[in-house]
Formats: structure tokens, sequence, C-alpha cells
């Protein structure tokens, strides 16, 4: 019956706008026009023949629209259907595809529908934008946990992780030759063992894949389980933790609230001894306070707990992917650039600005070019080390993947740079996010195995991928996956540093004894 209800209000749209402008329509495409016209035909055929047939008769949906409307005579409604079916294939296939350009498919992905009287509403739900919006697959795509997936149709869960356990272990000892090597060509390395059954079995407490019949672990599940275990891990010697901005700490183009739960396990993270930076893609050069006006709420916070300066010092911020390191003032607690040459590796500083320059233009040009061949309009923003556009039309993720990649994959260039899609965008910067992890730890004396990187972005057009070179990572899906792994950490410190106390006291007490 919904189905029925909702393609006879498809017709009702569809007859009153044809009606209007039946001669010159070209506003819907050529088989809702000839269907249209059709209708018409038989039912001004059956009027003027004052054939009454049950059957026949507009139903009650379209009854009001075409007793409404002016009714063309049969001679000008077989013209137009004639006129219709003398379109050649290229023609019909032109006024389809600018029919469909025109069709209010936008506006009912971008207007859901408020009337819930004819869909229910179930159905309503259907026409919102975020249906056709969140596809989420390709937002979801990562060698290992595919490959992880694939194992279920064959292995239970706890064999997948008992096996998979054991193959990062080997992994770790020959990166080169070991099986998973083999089986998944793309895997980069591991930093640290990820015990990967207790971290199943923590998970599997509350969302009970192993007694789940018929629904294996999906992507995100497989996430988690891995996430899981890489905090347990990476809890023990954890020195430096970073975040990407956007997507992970705040919504995609948002900034730090005053009430963002993160400000306090921030600050608890600094509290606890270990280093915290924002590695992101934005970046603004020369201007300190752009960067201060996106983490307002946090630096407020470090003021208004008169945070000493041991503990505000080990906070940083990576703007540009590599570009910009600003660090915490001791007394007012604002954003100052730390001078290039305090930090930069000597790879940056080989960069020559033509080469930048150069590679910045041909980026440019890849995305317009891509803009154009998709239709999308955009305004482009240049900077100083990036280039992105920005959609003004409305857009899907797809597009914008689908432009990201055409970048990474066609500029050449005599500097290393990072095409990515943002989500809402699509930007080019110069070096990428690996190169400013690897600037950050050598700045602070940290090693791979003592850090870990959160993101949002680990897919090939991502621009937190490239961490995975330099450290261990968390891949989060949105800000409040972040608090939720963050605290599961702060707990794993808070245990680690009682068990040290513990084991400190113990040793003291011994050496008494002694
Ligand atoms: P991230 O997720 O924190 O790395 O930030 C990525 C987002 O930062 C992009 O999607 C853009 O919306 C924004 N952004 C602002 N300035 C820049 C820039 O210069 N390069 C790249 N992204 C930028
Ligand atoms: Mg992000």
């Amino acid at each position: 019956m919904q189905a029925l209800g909702s393609k006879n209000v498809t017709m009702q749209a569809l007859g009153s706008k044809n009606v209007k402008a039946h001669s010159t329509a070209r506003g819907s495409s050529y088989r809702q026009r000839l269907q249209y016209h059709r209708q018409l035909v038989t039912t001004s055929a059956q009027q003027e023949e004052g054939v009454q047939q049950q059957g026949a008769q507009p139903s009650p949906d379209m009854a009001p629209v075409i007793a409404a409307s002016p009714r063309p005579s049969i001679p000008q409604l077989q013209e137009a259907v004639a006129e219709y079916l003398s379109l050649s294939e290229e023609e019909i296939e032109a006024d389809m595809a600018s029919a469909a350009k025109t069709a209010s498919l936008w506006e009912l992905l971008n207007n859901p529908e408020q009337d819930n009287t004819i869909f229910g509403n179930r159905a309503r739900s259907a026409t919102d934008a975020n249906v056709l919006r969140r596809k989420g697959h390709l937002k979801e795509q990562d060698f290992l946990i595919d490959f992880m997936r694939r194992m279920h149709e064959t292995h239970s869960c706890l064999e997948v992780m008992t096996k998979m356990e054991k193959w990062v272990n080997e992994h770790r000892k020959d990166p080169l030759r070991s099986r998973l090597k083999r089986l998944v060509p793309q895997l980069g390395q591991f930093f640290t063992p990820l015990h990967l059954v207790d971290a199943f079995l923590e998970y599997d407490e509350v969302f009970k894949l192993s007694r789940r019949k018929f629904i294996p672990p999906n992507f995100a599940e497989l996430r988690h389980v891995v996430n899981i275990a890489q905090i347990h891990a990476s809890a023990k010697n954890l020195r430096l933790i970073t975040f990407d901005a956007d997507g992970t700490l705040y919504a995609d183009g948002c900034h730090f609230e005053q009430d963002n739960a993160m400000i306090a396990h921030i600050i608890n993270l600094l509290q606890c001894d270990i280093h915290v930076a924002i590695v992101t893609a934005a970046g603004y050069p020369g201007e300190a306070q752009k960067f201060e006006g996106r983490l307002a709420g946090l630096l407020n916070t470090f003021r208004k707990l008169h945070l000493p300066p041991s503990v505000t010092d080990r906070f940083h911020v990576m703007g540009g992917e590599c570009n910009y390191l600003l660090r915490v003032t001791p007394e007012d607690k604002r954003l100052e650039f730390v001078p290039d040459e305090e930090w930069k590796t000597e790879e940056m500083c080989r960069w020559h600005e033509d080469d930048i320059q150069y590679m910045l233009d041909g980026a440019e040009m890849l995305l317009m070019k891509g803009a154009k061949r998709l239709e999308l309009e955009v305004s482009v923003m240049r900077k100083p080390r990036s280039v992105g556009i920005i959609p003004i039309s409305p857009t899907i993720y797809e597009v914008l993947e689908d432009i990201a990649l055409s970048a990474q994959t066609q500029l050449v260039a005599n500097v290393p740079f990072c095409a990515f899609n943002g989500g809402n965008d699509v930007f080019v910067d110069c070096g990428n996010k690996s190169l400013g992890l690897q600037a950050l730890m050598t700045f602070l004396g940290i090693q791979p195995h003592e850090t870990l990187h959160v993101g949002d972005r680990f897919t090939l057009s991502g621009n937190d991928s490239a961490t995975r070179d330099m450290c261990s990572v968390l891949w989060v899906a949105d800000p409040n996956e972040t608090g939720f792994f963050v605290r599961l950490l702060l707990k794993d410190i808070a245990r680690r540093d009682l068990e040290a106390q513990h084991e400190q006291t113990m040793r003291r007490k011994l050496l008494l004894d002694v």
C-alpha cells in the first residue's frame, strides 16, 4: 500500500508540472513525459467517448490534479507523443540526462520530507538526505580488517583472533617475509604486540560476537577490537599521543567548545606526564591566532586551571600536516610558532620554494579538472603550502573521493604531498602527517613504540593513513569514539602508574629489610 501511495504521489507532482508546460516541457525525463501523456490520452479518450470503465479511472490521488488541469485535446496529445517517440537515441539520452539534472533529487535530498501524512514515519525517513548520503562503505576500507572479516567465512571469531595475534607477532619479527605480509601485501609495521584474543573477549562480553549465529562481526566491530588491543599495548610505554583535529576531536569544520569532553581528557593525559599534540591538515601560516581560535576552549581551560608551564609545555600543535609547529606560551597560555630551525627535519629544510609552488600549481589544475569532470561548482583556496577546493553546490562523499584519488595518482612533484578527501572538501598539502610526526617525535626525543596517533581518515584517500609509517594508530569514526577510547586509555595509564608505584614501594621496602 505504501509503495502504491508513493507512486501516485510522484505521478501527481509530475502531472501538474507537465500539464502546465506540456508543449515545451524539458524539465522531466522522456519516460516521465511519455508516461504522463499516455495516461492523459487514455483519460481524455475515455471522457470524450463517454466510456465509464471502472478499472481505467484515475486513482483518487490523481483525480483532483487531472480535473483541475487545463485539458489538451486528443490530437494535441497524440502530436506530443509522436514528437517524443520520434526522438533519436542520442536525443533521448541527452533529454534524460538534462531531465535528471533538473529533477528534484537534490531538492529531495536536501529537504527531508516534512509531511508524514502520506508516507507515515517509516517511509518518510527513506526520503531523508542522510539515507542516500550515509553509504559508509568507502570510509571503511582497510586491507587488514577486510582480511579478518573474510576469515570469518571459515573461522570462528576466536579462531580469527588467535591466528591473527600469532601472525602479528611473527610479522613483528620479520616484516618483509612474514606469513601475514604474504596474505595482506599492503601491510605496514606493528610497533607494539597486539593481544587480540584478550581484546576480543573483553568486547565480546558486551557485543556477544561469539554467540551470534547469523551476523558475523562487521567492519566497525573488528576496528573496535583492534583499537582495544592497541590501547592496552600502547598504554604500557606511552609518551606521546597525537590527535587529528577535524572529525576526531570535534566535528568537521568546528572547533573546541568550552564543554568539549576531550578538554578534560587532554589535560589528564598531560598531567600523566604524556606529551599531547594535535596533528592536523589545517594550516594558517603566520596566524597563530587562527590556531588559537580553533582551540580556544582548551586554551581557556589551561588558563582557568592555572596549569603550570611544566604541564602545558607538553602540548603542541602540528599544522598544515607538517609545516607549522606551535607551542603554548608559559604565562598567558596562547599559541606561538616554534622557529623552523628548532624542529624542521633536514629533508624539510631542503624543499625548494619553486618546487612547492610548482606542485601546488599542478595540484590546483588537477583539482579543477576533477571538479569540472564531475560538474561540481567549487571555490578554490590557495595557501602558501596547500591548495583545496570547497564545493559550493551540494555533493556527496564519493564525488570528492574521485577528485582526491585523481589528484593523488596524477600529480607528479619534486616535493612530498598529501592529496586527500576531507569529507566536505579536497585538499593537496605540501608534505604529510608522517613527516609531521617524524619531526615532532625527533623534537621531543620520542620513539615510535611510545607514540599513538588517533585519527578518523585511514583510507587510501585519508590524510591520517601516512601516520602508520611512524607509530601505532587508533582509527575512530567520530569524536564520541575518541572520547570513549581515551577514557579506556586513561584507565590503563592509571593502573600502570599504580603498579609502578607499588613496585617502587616494594623495592624500597626490600632495600630497608636488607
Ligand atoms: P584534519 O582532519 O584535522 O587533518 O583537518 C582536515 C581539514 O582541515 C580539511 O578537510 C579542511 O576542511 C581543513 N583545512 C583547513 N586548512 C587546510 C589546509 O591548508 N590544508 C588542508 N586542510 C585544511
Ligand atoms: Mg580528520
